[in-house]
């Protein structure tokens, strides 16, 4: 049989099969949005550019709130803090139900805070937030730990001696690090095997889940796992990863003591033995190695893509990198490592940071919300189970709160006696129940890491600022920055 024959018989039989699946029918009356053509919705609408480029275009004809079929199933989009804001704070219950994220979906499969929902989800939020806060209090806070990565990330950039280096591998180590002092109770050194090993895991997997297959995936996936693509090296690599980590999870079990738990596994494992007479408790072992994967997911990529898109937009914007060194020394001097305090006499560096988040746009569309029953919004009512993306970065370059969007200014975040202006559509970190749980964390890193590097380096580029490019290499469900090298130059 010839290929094409075959493939178009294998077409129609994956939409054959799509057709007798049942996908949640939409009986309310949803937001208006483009005519949906059947099993394809609004496949022949998308923009080849992405589905985000494609969702700024509908919002231009159908406002902010409106439908979009992905395939066979309706997504209600909301664009604009308003919208957002009176979704998810609002009728806050309601949205805060965790929608798929299809290529990661069979790895997961609801299990960890991320993806988990009802009363699983409310427990392991509440677990990994009072955890986490617990570091403060006794234990080296998570604050100590952050400084201390600071000074080691310091210590290996002075073995390069102004080098050209890709700073993708070190912001990876940096952010992964602290998850692996939160979750394991220790650092790895940066030329370790095996943390190495799961850096580059991580990385090939956050940059597939960006992708533009990852895109299409989202539409059809019921037809596409059939066939080998990136979601198979995905659930690949997420496989390796929960495998090392239950290999450190038994570790953890022969060396426990009650008294005194030393991280997130331990105080997990505590808490498996208290409800072990439970048989309807979360904390069992597939949550934990699913909750710490999560952590792992949602924590490194994140903070270590803001990281390279700031040093990015240093090099194009040097007198910016200049006047935060001035304030730098100006606060904390040469030779003190920064704290986090000094961040509330920093307006100059805090505003840079903000910008930066802005300009980053990390999660341009959120991530995937489902509302938890029938709901009426601004009019229209959204059936139980009906996804919902919150597109953040509608927010984010919103002229109506910035006044320039799409350029990197950061008085857009300073008042005119020089202060931090608050502004109420930056919401990189989503707004409402599922609000990012490490927004302290990124926050406390990006401003520990930012002014610990460029108080020991000055940065510089071999492309003159003006021809540095800032076109994302990937804009899916992450946004990512282009390739480039730096010079860390010692000062
Ligand atoms: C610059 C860095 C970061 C950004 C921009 C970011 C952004 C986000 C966003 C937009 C969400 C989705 C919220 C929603 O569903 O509406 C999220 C969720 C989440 N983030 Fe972050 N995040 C960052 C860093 C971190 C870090 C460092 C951690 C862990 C220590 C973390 C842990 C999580 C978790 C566990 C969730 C899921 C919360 C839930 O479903 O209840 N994130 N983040």
């Amino acid at each position: 049989m010839e290929l094409t024959v075959f493939l178009f018989f294998a077409l129609l039989i994956g939409l054959l099969l799509l057709l007798v699946r049942r996908h949640p029918k939409a009986h309310g009356r949803l937001p208006p949005g483009p005519r949906p053509l059947p099993l394809l919705g609004n496949l022949l609408q998308l923009e080849r550019r992405g589905l985000l480029k494609s969702f700024l275009k509908f919002r231009e004809k159908y406002g902010d709130v409106f439908t979009v079929h992905l395939g066979p199933r309706p997504v209600v989009m909301l664009c604009g803090v308003d919208a957002i804001r009176e979704a998810l704070v609002d009728q806050a219950e309601v949205f805060s139900g965790r929608g798929k994220i299809a290529i990661v979906d069979p790895v997961f499969q609801g299990y960890g805070v991320v993806f988990a929902n009802g009363d699983r989800w409310k427990a392991l939020r509440r677990f990994s937030l009072t955890t986490m806060r617990d570091f403060g209090m006794g234990k080296r806070s998570v604050e100590e730990r952050i400084k201390e990565e600071a000074q080691c990330l310091v210590q290996e950039l002075r073995k390069y001696k102004g080098a050209l280096v890709d700073p993708t591998f070190f912001f990876h180590s940096i952010t992964a690090n602290i998850i692996c002092s939160i979750v394991f109770g220790k650092r790895f050194e940066y030329q370790d095997k095996e943390f190495l090993k799961l850096l580059r895991l991580f990385y090939q997997s956050f940059s597939l889940v960006s992708s533009l297959f990852s895109q299409l995936f989202e539409l059809f996936s019921d037809f596409l796992k059939y066939f080998p693509g990136a979601h198979r090296q995905i659930r690949k690599n997420l496989q390796e990863i929960g495998a090392f980590i239950g290999h450190s999870v038994e570790k953890h079990r022969e060396a426990l003591d009650p008294s005194s738990p030393q991280d997130l596994i331990d105080t997990y494992l505590l808490h498996m033995e208290k409800e072990k007479s439970n048989p309807h408790s979360e904390f069992n072992h597939q949550n934990l190695i699913f909750n710490t994967l999560s952590l792992f997911f949602a924590g490194t990529e994140t903070t270590s893509t803001t990281l390279r898109y700031g040093f990015l937009l240093m090099l194009k914007y040097p007198h910016v990198a200049e006047r935060v060194y001035k304030e730098i020394e100006q606060v904390i001097g040469p030779h003190r490592p920064p704290a986090l305090d000094d961040r509330a006499k920093m307006p100059y560096t805090d505003a840079v940071i903000h910008e930066i988040q802005r300009i980053a746009d990390l999660l341009p569309m959120g991530l995937p919300h489902i509302v938890t029953q029938h709901t009426s919004f601004r009019g229209y009512t959204i059936p139980k189970g009906t996804e919902v993306f919150p597109i953040l970065s509608t927010a984010l370059n919103d002229p109506h709160y910035f006044e320039k969007p799409d350029t990197f200014n950061p008085d857009h975040f300073l008042d005119t006696n020089g202060a931090l202006k608050k502004n109420e559509a930056f919401i990189p970190f989503s707004l409402g129940k599922r609000i990012c749980l490490g927004e302290g964390i990124a926050r406390t890193e990006l401003f520990l890491f930012f002014t610990t590097i460029l108080q020991n380096f000055s940065v510089a580029s071999p492309v003159a600022p003006e021809d540095i490019d800032l076109t994302p290499q990937e804009n899916g469900v992450g946004k990512l920055p282009p390739a480039y090298q730096i010079r860390f130059l010692p000062r």
